[in-house]
């Protein structure tokens, strides 16, 4: 706060039933410091960081906030739900790729700012690795596991125009907020 910024404070979420939630995503042609066509992208990275941090979430994708591009942010952290999960400084992926994803799978629950109020255990591979773009344009290959799997898998849904709701295997897996935080 107290500086100039590059974009409106204000940047709307797109929730349940806007299009941009069941597209494809575009690739990203070029990166920050590129060619014109890509030159918004640090700009859609911060407006990404800055509405995870304000609705103090533990990822984001580029669609959620209108921008059809394959850029996902995951920030895992201890919450609540997943005490023992790891502190990861949040990491921007620009087209990132599955490489491997375990058969083994476990069940959580998982919510997210385009489905506000509701919660849902999904089930997900327990490991996954990916290859991916950081923002300085340099192919990276990570390999995660537990919740930030979880996270990198639920995000990447959203590039692909999927939510967890496509996820679960039935509606009995779906639950209020306010129900769960009661449990
Ligand atoms: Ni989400």
């Amino acid at each position: 706060m107290g500086e100039t910024s590059m974009y409106n404070a204000k940047v709307e979420v797109a929730e349940l039933g806007n299009p941009i939630l069941r597209a494809q995503a575009k690739k990203v042609l070029s990166f920050v410091g590129g060619e014109a066509e890509d030159e918004g992208l640090a700009c859609i990275v911060a407006q990404m960081r800055e509405v995870m941090q304000e609705r103090n979430g533990v990822g984001i994708a580029a669609p959620q906030i209108g921008i059809s591009q394959q850029v996902l942010i995951i920030a895992s952290r201890p919450n609540e739900r997943y005490p023992e999960a790891p502190f990861i400084e949040p990491v921007v992926m620009i087209n990132p790729i599955i490489d491997v994803e375990s058969s083994q799978t476990e069940k959580g629950w998982e919510g997210c700012l385009s489905v506000p109020g509701i919660r849902g255990y999904v089930s997900r591979a327990v490991q996954v690795s990916v290859n991916f773009v950081d923002v300085n344009g340099a192919s990276q290959r990570w390999d995660l596991e537990g919740f930030p799997a979880r996270i990198f898998l639920h995000e990447y849904d959203h590039l692909i125009g999927l939510t967890f709701l496509d996820r679960i295997d039935s509606v009995a897996d779906l639950i209020s907020e306010n129900e769960l935080a009661k449990r």
